[in-house]
């Protein structure tokens, strides 16, 4: 299938097999020079090839929060790959104007959607499991959760495709229309 965008084309080699190594994902992404669309993100991920050996190098966890490493970053696009422990989950966020494509990797993803109005404050819209294979995208103005459910009794791992990359992020809390700022910063050093 060929894949392009209406900034970029993929060259004919990568498009012959109709899929993606991960390197060659990751190449692409480095080529962007303005953001790719979240159809197209969402395209590339679902098409590449990634195996255990590809996630290695960003494979970690830690006790108390997940864990989310870089695999690359201009300023069109970031992908990232986040490991997750049982019960460990995102803050009820948005994307601040970006838009982002996630893959699970390995284990359950579970999500949940929210919606906002400003004179009820933020409500539970809907919630839904995501199995290893599953690729999913949030458009703006998207505010979600993502977690790995307690009850898994498994570790997640996910890869992040966010175009622009993620700067600060709106966090919202339950029944309040009250909207924090959040900046993850929490790359290993
Ligand atoms: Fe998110």
């Amino acid at each position: 299938m060929p894949i392009s965008t209406t900034e970029t084309t993929i060259s004919p080699a990568l498009t012959a097999s109709g899929s993606f190594t991960f390197s060659e994902l990751v190449e692409q992404l480095n080529a962007q020079t303005s953001p790719p669309t979240l159809e197209t993100i969402r395209t590339w991920l679902a098409n590449a090839e990634i195996s255990p050996l590809d996630v290695e190098p960003y494979l970690g966890f830690k006790e108390g929060n997940y864990w989310r490493h870089r695999v690359c970053r201009n300023e069109a696009v970031e992908m990232l790959v986040i490991c997750w422990r049982p019960g460990q989950k995102t803050p009820i966020h948005d994307h601040n104007g970006s838009h982002g494509v996630v893959r699970v990797h390995k284990g359950l993803l579970w999500e949940s959607i929210f919606s906002y109005e400003e004179d009820r404050g933020l409500s539970y819209s809907s919630g839904r499991e995501c199995p290893a294979g599953t690729v999913t995208g949030a458009d703006v103005p998207d505010i979600h959760q993502l977690g790995n459910p307690d009850a898994s009794g498994q570790d997640l791992v996910t890869v992040h495709v966010y175009s622009p990359p993620l700067g600060v992020l709106n966090t919202y809390k339950l029944g309040s229309s009250q909207i924090d700022l959040y900046t993850p910063n929490d790359f290993p050093t």
